[in-house]
């Protein structure tokens, strides 16, 4: 499936965030939003996934536009990892990665819910924590569990709004692997939001660069970071640095001057 944002504008209360957004992510691609706090990121993936409506633009699934989309066929397709998770009900992780099935649910949970529930969890490294209550976790724990929801729902379309922000070194890696898994492996269609600069170089086909709701710039990575983007939209220098797995990027210092 693909999904395309077709100049979508939001404003929280006539405040306005999202200017005119468009871009487009094909099946099998995996596309890494990126961009200060506060530039609209989570507005922008929110929007996609039909959690707040656009007041101008339109989201297209499959060429369909989602605000006339059945909420359970909606559910089906897209499977989206918020970026607050602190307040949760006091579930059982097994039952919360249960909910993941639930668009497929028919009368009960059933065999194959409980087999790709069992599968996700043991690919994740969370089974033992199966009965443990989602409010007794760590941090890193309860993202982890949040991700194995999304990949038990089986969705088309994966939407993660930094879903390696509480995550160590380890798990960070796991998490981008089998988001390109997903996407080369099973075709799926993955949308990340994600502050690691250089996860998303690594990770991504392509990457999107928000500044103040608006994209400054799009591309293959290589023409999105760069030592001028990221100084005007984050206001700090970097030094890109080449080497043999690819080039990096190495934060400077904050820079004085607003980058206007
Ligand atoms: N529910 C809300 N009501 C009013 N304003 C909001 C609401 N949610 C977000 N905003 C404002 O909208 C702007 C964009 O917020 P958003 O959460 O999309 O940013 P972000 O790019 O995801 O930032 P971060 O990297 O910190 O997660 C911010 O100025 C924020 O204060
Ligand atoms: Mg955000």
């Amino acid at each position: 499936m693909n999904i395309a944002v077709q100049n979508v504008c939001f404003a929280y209360n006539s405040h306005p965030i999202l200017q005119n957004v468009s871009l487009e992510v094909q099946k099998g691609q995996v596309v890494s939003i990126v961009g200060p706090n506060g530039a609209g990121k989570s507005t922008l993936l929110k929007c996609m996934a039909r959690l707040l409506k656009p007041q101008g633009g339109t989201v297209y699934l499959n060429g369909k536009d989602i605000a006339g989309q059945k909420s359970r066929e909606l559910a089906k397709a897209m499977g989206y990892v918020p970026q607050n998770i602190r307040d949760v009900f006091p579930f059982t992780v097994l039952e919360t990665v249960l909910m993941g099935r639930k668009p497929h649910l028919t009368w009960d949970v059933g065999d194959e819910d409980f087999r790709v529930v069992t599968q996700v969890m043991k690919f994740l490294e969370i089974e033992e924590l199966a009965e443990r209550p989602l409010d007794q976790l760590s941090g890193g724990q309860k993202q982890k569990v949040f991700v194995a929801r999304a990949l038990a729902q089986q969705p088309e379309v994966f939407l993660f709004d930094e879903p390696t922000s509480n995550l160590d070194v380890r798990h960070q890696l796991e998490v981008f692997a089998t988001i390109k898994q997903l996407a080369v492996t099973e075709g799926r269609t993955v949308i990340v939001v994600v502050h690691d600069l250089n996860l998303a170089n690594r990770f991504s086909d392509t990457l999107v660069m928000l500044k103040q709701g608006a994209i400054y710039a799009a591309g293959k990575p290589e023409q999105v970071i760069t030592e001028d983007n990221i100084r005007e939209v984050y206001n700090v220098s970097v030094a890109i640095m080449e080497s043999i797995y690819g080039n990096y990027v190495l934060p400077l210092e904050p820079l004085k001057e607003s980058a206007g």
